[in-house]
């Protein structure tokens, strides 16, 4: 089960707090994968798709996109941006493990580690299942994951304390090595309002999703170290998987 603790009041402040994320250039190597591969697809699967915003800068390159999330919150802020915006995006909410959208693509991508939210191993194999029944043959799964290096190495441990800022928050993780799960404290102040989120992933080693994108009938998978075209290194802290559908 995904813990729901999560992307709940954060929601309508995502965007704000993600303003220094690179997206333009996560959507650019998305695409030099693509490439590499020779996949050229124009429907779009966008699974766990948080507040849209990749979905947004795709549509804007003339793709069509539908995405999914878990969190209500997080739809019904795509979908207002999506109204402002006059793009033709489509949103549902729904759970990856179990989703059924009645309609196929020709490419699915996944970003910014939600998959590492799925913690159950169950629930990701089912997940990753889930989007192989919503491609057609031949289609691109790409997805990216937090490695265990980057729980090692305390990557959630993060505060912005200036009085500058938009929003501040503290965040503290706890990460249990046995399970390869990390627990993060999140505590967040806006306009003298605060809230708290408890956010939980799990490390997935590249063996265990591999079976799992075997089992679901993608056999050309390709792992890299994230950003670069090389393989994973021992402190890759991020990868990302191009898995084509057979
Ligand atoms: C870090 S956010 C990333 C959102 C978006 N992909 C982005 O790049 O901004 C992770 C997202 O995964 C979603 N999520 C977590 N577990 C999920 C599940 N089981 N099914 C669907 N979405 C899920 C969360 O609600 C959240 O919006």
């Amino acid at each position: 089960m995904t813990d729901r603790e999560s992307f709940g009041p954060v929601a309508a402040h995502y965007d704000v707090l993600m303003s220094h994320v690179p997206y333009d250039m996560w959507v650019s190597y998305y695409q030099l994968l693509l490439a590499h591969v020779g996949s050229k697809p124009k429907r779009l699967l966008d699974v766990c798709c948080g507040t849209g915003v990749i979905a947004e800068l795709l549509a804007e390159q003339g793709y069509e996109v539908v995405g999914f999330d878990i969190s209500p919150e997080m739809i019904s802020q795509a979908k207002k941006k999506a109204l402002e915006k006059g793009l033709a995006l489509s949103y549902h909410v729904a759970d990856a493990a179990h989703f059924e959208l009645g309609e196929t693509f020709d490419g699915a991508f996944s970003f910014f580690d939600s998959l590492n939210y799925i913690i159950e191993p169950d629930d990701l194999a089912s997940a990753i299942e889930r989007v192989a029944r919503h491609l057609t043959p031949g289609s691109t799964f790409v997805f990216d994951v937090n490695t265990a290096y980057a729980f090692e190495q305390q990557m959630f441990d993060q505060a912005e304390t200036s009085r500058k800022a938009p929003i501040r928050y503290d965040w503290v993780g706890n990460y249990d090595p046995k399970s390869r799960i990390i627990r993060v404290s999140m505590s967040f102040e806006r306009d003298g309002v605060e809230f708290h989120e408890l956010h939980v992933q799990r490390a997935y080693t590249v063996d265990e999703l591999l079976e799992y994108l075997d089992q679901a009938g993608f056999g050309e998978v390709t792992v890299f170290d994230s950003y670069t075209l090389q393989p994973p290194r021992k402190r890759s802290d991020r990868l990302h998987f191009v898995a084509v559908l057979d």
